[in-house]
């Protein structure tokens, strides 16, 4: 067999594998192998098709991200039109939407609705040929959307070919359903966002349609998207009659077996008061679920009835959507405020009349930037609305206009910060105003409050408000301040609420933190986009806070997931002489700059790997691909995919497959990640 020919095969296996890993985690939630396994077949795979790049398959899981950042999203005519459905609030327009129903049917016997929940996401067409996908898109203005199908193709929920279980697998079809993303993935996505210092999306279905829309889809990978499908329709009329296909709850069942993620809440009913239950049940149930629905739509069940009742202008007639109530409340605008965040972010809140909303009492809400007040005209005194959406912090959304009081005026935002009086600086295409005195007091405390903060360095007993305490008695400025706390016990004791078993623990507590790794410190410092994960990526490439200290802009850019603006960022953090000051006095009270263990470097060059190649296959037990290449090049190995001659050693793991057996008959010595990891100590 030639070599070429073995690499095909491997190629073809690992495609398959992969894509079922996908369906087991993405469709049913049900993963049979752990992400380190995942990740180290997807890595062979990647390998494999790194040196055989003419057999780089198109529905290759590797290719689910491909190519440059696009220009523009090319139009995409839908053959039959996306309609949307008719809505209402109402109990009684749902009863009425029966009794239409019933009229034009005529009480057909098998008379069935079918109770669907309403995701709050986006409308997707998706079109495959011959069973592979060839097109997504948006619904756009129902006869026209975008074709966003690079996007699309990164949204592991979405097979790139179906499952071959289903018997309509290689036909060509339409499956149409919603884009959006669970409140888990979309709270864990603006954490990132937030501590990388971008700005937090306001909503999951708002980031999805922004995510959709986004040009380059490298960065669509990144967002958590996943899909639910609802709709199947096949080009073959022949099939399209198939008894087997003539309801809706069949069609749902096939696009399960076609291996498309369906929702588990559907239902079929006999009567309307038993979808009046269904949409009762979620409206109150809706907190339960991971995602965000906006109601439940009840669709008629057999599909030649479906075409009988037909569509009137944008909406079928045989579907409606009872949409559920956002939880809004109205309350009097008491003051909008300025917060002043600890990079000197202004945010506008609103100071209003307490009111109940979804079992708690909301006295605050977030008007998010000037602009926002601006768009939506929030005066002082005015009755506004406010509504918890996907995030626990309230926001005002509105105002009820009618209530506004005479001769009020709109806000104009303050061009002073409210601690320090400094100006306030709003640089060009940004939404924030920005304080920029770094000696403002509220800075200074919001500074040292996030030093301290469980994710950086984790002081016990030094929360906000003993830091509030200690800044105002001048005990501290600066997070090096810290450190000279246990000098100036009297004064803590003297503090009020300030006992002596307080002050010793927080010393402890103090001396603890010392322990931390550099890269808690190097976010604790608080450095503009250097959120912990940033901060662990530099680290890691640097070693030492010292060695990035030391690097040029252009170094820290060149870091994997590193752009311009964070590399700038702590290129000019390092250049404050006042920074390097307290740079040298945590120094000098014993936190850690470096990595407790040395990183490996240079002097790493081990004889046993110099001018070596080594391929490696399977699972190793605890190592990931990554690691053992990287340890292998690091002390001067080279890594190659694929076995020869002049192979040096093949390193292999659990399931090594084909490249296992080329080795044993060439030859090539065989080692373990044991006898690997014993070479590398
Ligand atoms: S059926 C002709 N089913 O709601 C009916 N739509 O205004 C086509 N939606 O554009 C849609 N969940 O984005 C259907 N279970 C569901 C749905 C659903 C959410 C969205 C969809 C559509 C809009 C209708």
């Amino acid at each position: 067999m030639s070599k070429s020919k073995t690499a095909e095969a491997s190629i073809a296996e690992l495609v398959r594998e992969i894509a079922e890993h996908d369906y087991r985690y993405y469709v049913l939630a049900d993963p049979k192998v752990s992400d380190r396994e995942y990740d180290a077949l997807l890595s062979e795979l990647q390998t494999l098709e790194r040196e055989h790049p003419e057999l780089v398959r198109p529905n290759s899981p590797s290719q689910r991200v491909a190519g440059e950042a696009t220009k523009l999203f090319p139009p995409a005519v839908h053959a039959v039109p996306m309609l949307s459905l008719a809505n209402t609030y109402n109990r009684d327009e749902v009863i009425e939407f029966d009794t239409r129903v019933q009229g034009i049917l005529e009480r057909a016997p098998n008379f069935g609705y079918m109770c669907e929940l309403k995701f709050d996401g986006v409308a997707m067409s998706l079109l495959y040929v011959n069973g592979t996908l060839q097109r997504g898109s948006t619904r756009g203005d129902g006869t026209t959307g975008d074709d966003v199908t690079p996007n699309v193709r990164t949204i592991r929920a979405i097979p790139l070919e179906p499952r071959t279980a289903s018997p309509y697998a290689n036909e060509s079809f339409e499956v149409r359903g919603e884009v959006f993303m669970s409140l888990e993935g979309f709270r864990k996505m603006n954490r990132e966002r937030e501590e990388a210092g971008e700005q937090p999306f306001a909503n999951p279905r708002n980031s999805t349609a922004g995510t959709l829309k986004t040009l380059d889809s490298h960065e669509v990978a990144k967002r958590p998207l996943t899909f639910v499908a609802y709709h199947l329709r096949f080009d073959d009329p022949k099939i399209e009659a198939s008894e087997k296909l003539d309801t809706q709850a069949k069609r749902i069942e096939a696009l399960k077996q076609l291996g498309f993620p369906v929702s588990k809440e559907v239902r079929v009913v006999n009567s309307i008061e038993a979808v009046m239950e269904f949409a009762m049940h979620w409206q109150e149930a809706r907190e339960s679920l991971p995602f965000e629905i906006d109601g439940a739509v009840v669709k008629v069940n057999a599909l030649r009835e479906q075409e009988t009742l037909g569509s009137v202008a944008k909406s079928p007639r045989w579907a409606i959507a009872y949409k559920f109530e956002a939880k809004q409340a109205h309350t009097r605008l008491n003051a909008i405020t300025l917060q002043v965040g600890r990079m000197g972010t202004i945010t506008p809140v609103a100071e209003l009349e307490p009111v109940a909303l979804t079992g708690i009492t909301i006295r605050r809400a977030t008007l998010h930037n000037a602009d926002e007040i601006e768009r939506k005209d929030i005066r002082v005194g005015d009755m506004v609305i406010i509504e918890r959406g996907g995030e626990v912090i309230p926001k005002v959304v509105g105002v009820d206009a009618t209530k506004r009081p005479k001769h009020s005026k709109p806000f104009y935002f303050p061009t002073v910060c409210p601690e320090c009086e400094s100006t306030l600086v709003r640089p060009e295409g940004e939404v924030n105003w920005y304080c920029e005195n770094p000696e403002c007091p509220a800075q200074i405390l919001a500074r040292l409050t996030h030093f301290a903060s469980r994710g950086a360095l984790d002081i016990e007993g030094l929360g906000e408000q003993s830091v509030q305490q200690f800044v105002e008695v001048g005990l501290l400025s600066s997070v090096a301040d810290i450190y000279d706390l246990h000098t100036h016990s009297d004064e803590l004791l003297a503090l009020d609420r300030m006992g002596e078993k307080k002050v010793s623990n927080l010393l402890e507590g103090i001396d603890q933190s010392k322990k931390q790794p550099p890269a808690r410190l190097l976010f604790g410092l608080g450095v503009r986009h250097v959120g912990i994960n940033v901060a662990k990526l530099l680290i890691k490439a640097f070693g030492s806070i010292d060695a990035l200290r030391d690097a040029t802009e252009e170094a820290i850019d060149a870091v994997p997931s590193v752009g311009p603006e964070i590399a700038s960022s702590v290129f000019t953090f390092f250049r404050i002489q006042k920074n390097l000051d307290i740079l040298d006095r945590l120094r000098k009270a014993g936190l850690p700059l470096h990595e407790t263990e040395p990183r490996v470097a240079k002097n790493l060059s081990n004889e046993f790997f110099v001018g070596k190649t080594f391929v490696l296959t399977g699972t190793l037990p605890t190592l990931t691909r990554e690691e053992a290449s990287a340890m292998i090049e690091q002390r001067g190995g080279k890594v190659s995919g694929s076995v020869s001659k002049k192979t040096s050693y093949v390193l292999a793991g659990e399931e090594a497959g084909s490249k296992l057996k080329k080795a044993e008959e060439l030859g090539v010595a065989i080692i373990s990640e044991s006898d690997l990891l014993r070479e590398c100590s």
